[in-house]
């Protein structure tokens, strides 16, 4: 339970759809009527943001019939892109409460409300039932989460048999853990990093066969020189979802991410993977 308010605590800093406005009304948006392209540098919470989220959803097999889990859903910005791309049900499960909220919202004034839904819950007893869903994802979550082994079990259990899952996250390189805060954890205690090698194998023992796992530290690198080419032109960065999660942690997070991402702490990793 101490954990579980560590994590939320450090995500849920109140006012967030306030503040959210604010950010959109600086941008010359009307925060009554955004839109997919307009809430994406705040609503994709993880690197590379809606970059990556295009990039996995192209990796997705997925149907207009399917009904999808997005663990760890944020304030919902992946949920909506693939709702909309493939036309199908995305359920968004998180364990921090106003997250849930400014998903819900976001998600009615973009119309998506009878696709998109966000249950308020633990990745480590998800509340849905056994083969629930005909594949999952979860950008940028596994990091806060200690049991690895209960996590792959709980998506094991509420998939389809031939379901997928798909994973974005970060994994711990060979060179010892990042500085904190990061955007996921304010502690090194909050945080649970697992190497490529042992996610492999944890999901290999929970029961789905790994179709692919890639490191994509180049496409990271790529993103951080465009980002600092749109700062020197005087733009804002593309993406801007931990300064408006974070306030001003956002920045040393951002650095200390940066630099273990350099010098090979940290390796972002995707991985396509499907049940047995
Ligand atoms: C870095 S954010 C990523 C949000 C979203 N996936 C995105 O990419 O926009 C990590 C999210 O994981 C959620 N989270 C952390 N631990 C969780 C758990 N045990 N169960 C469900 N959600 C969790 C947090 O509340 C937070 O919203």
């Amino acid at each position: 339970m101490a954990l579980v308010t560590a994590i939320t605590d450090h995500y849920s800093r109140g006012n967030l759809l306030a503040r959210l406005h604010a950010a959109l009304c600086d941008d010359g948006v009307d925060p009554a009527h955004p839109t997919m392209e307009t809430l994406a540098p705040y609503d994709q919470f993880h690197g590379r943001g809606m970059e990556a989220t295009r990039e996995l959803a192209d990796a997705m097999p997925a149907r207009p019939s399917d009904h999808i889990l997005d663990v760890g859903s944020g304030i919902g910005g992946p949920a909506r892109f693939v709702a909309s791309r493939f036309g199908c049900r995305v359920t968004g499960l998180d364990l921090t409460p106003e997250f849930c909220d400014v998903a819900r919202r976001l998600t009615k004034l973009l119309g998506l409300d009878d696709q998109v839904v966000f249950d308020a819950g633990d990745a480590l007893a998800m509340p849905f039932g056994d083969a629930s869903f005909d594949g999952a994802y979860s950008m940028n979550v596994s990091m806060n989460i200690a049991d690895k082994a209960g996590l792959y079990r709980e998506f094991h259990r509420v998939l389809k048999p031939g379901a997928w899952l798909l994973l974005s996250e970060l994994a711990q390189g060979d060179a010892g853990g990042p500085d904190y805060p990061t955007p996921w954890a304010s502690t090194a205690d909050a945080s649970f990093l697992a190497t490529a090698d042992a996610t492999r194998h944890g999901l290999a023992e929970a029961g789905f066969d790994i179709v692919r796992l890639d490191n994509t530290i180049d496409k990271s690198r790529a993103f951080a020189d465009r980002s600092r080419a749109a700062v020197a032109r005087g733009e804002k960065p593309p993406h801007r979802a931990v300064m408006l999660m974070h306030g001003e942690i956002a920045k040393p997070a951002m650095a200390n991410v940066a630099r273990a991402l350099e010098d090979g702490r940290l390796i972002p990793i995707e991985i396509v993977a499907r049940k047995r």
